[in-house]
């Protein structure tokens, strides 16, 4: 009986049936995720405990903050792929992409495109916190003229995204896919992020759901959403794409 009421602590596999972890921070001191290369193994065995079967990894491509190369990125992927297997995880690595900015390096970029793709297919994008990026739709549109597939990273989280206009609905109709992120149903973001979030999936809106880890403060909210009933019945009612991944 008492065993009832004793609060459970540990990890549970909510997401195995997700799959894939398609949104994620792990390559070591790139960007403002992972420090060090044992921060990255930590996060690895998280997103192994919560019920992952496998994670694709995306650095930031920032202008300036993270100038990272597409070279450089996937030469430290391949050394976390040779740390994980030495550290026996199990969780598999399934390939490098990036979380392109929508920002003013970005039209750029677009000229001689080289971009780290989720499943060879998809390019996953984000915008400013803040403030759309003039000219990003043409920029959106740009990109699926030369063949890839958009996903927008964390939707929920832009405050001038109004939900309840036709923005977001126009980006839909462009044939963007949008990207919510886990731990917004969790409150980790703030109250107002977490509304949207849970509104855009119970609109259809959303295709894919990601943990979009940077670190052990990451990981730790994610072992504890894993004991969150609404974000579990959420994952019974919706279908998404990560394990088409
Ligand atoms: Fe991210």
């Amino acid at each position: 009986m008492f065993k009832l009421f004793k609060k459970n602590n540990e990890p549970r596999p909510l997401f195995a049936t997700l799959g894939t972890d398609m949104h994620c921070h792990l390559i070591p001191m790139v960007d403002d995720g992972s420090k060090c290369m044992e921060e990255s193994l930590d996060c690895l065995r998280t997103l192994q405990a919560v019920g992952y079967k496998k994670v694709i990894v995306t650095p930031h491509f920032q202008h300036p903050r993270f100038p990272n190369t597409e070279d450089d990125i996937v030469r430290r992927y391949e050394q976390l792929c040779k740390e994980a297997a030495a550290a026996g995880i199990e969780i598999k690595l399934g390939g490098i992409a990036g979380e392109y900015r929508i920002d003013s390096g970005f039209k750029a970029r677009l000229e001689s495109p080289r971009f780290l793709k989720i499943a060879d297919k998809y390019v996953l994008v984000e915008f400013s916190l803040h403030q759309q990026m003039m000219g990003c739709d043409e920029m959106i549109f740009d990109m699926q003229m030369k063949g890839y597939e958009v996903i927008l990273a964390h939707p929920e989280r832009y405050p001038y995204l109004n939900i309840d206009g036709t923005r977001i609905e126009q980006l839909l109709n462009q044939g963007v896919y949008l990207q919510v992120n886990i731990l917004s149903l969790g409150g980790f973001y703030g109250d107002e992020a977490k509304r949207r979030a849970f509104t855009m999936i119970e609109r259809g809106w959303v295709s894919f759901l990601g943990t979009d880890t940077h670190n052990a403060l990451y990981c730790q909210a994610l072992r504890d959403i894993t004991h969150n009933r609404k974000i579990e019945k959420v994952l019974e009612k919706y279908e998404f794409l990560n394990n088409t991944l």
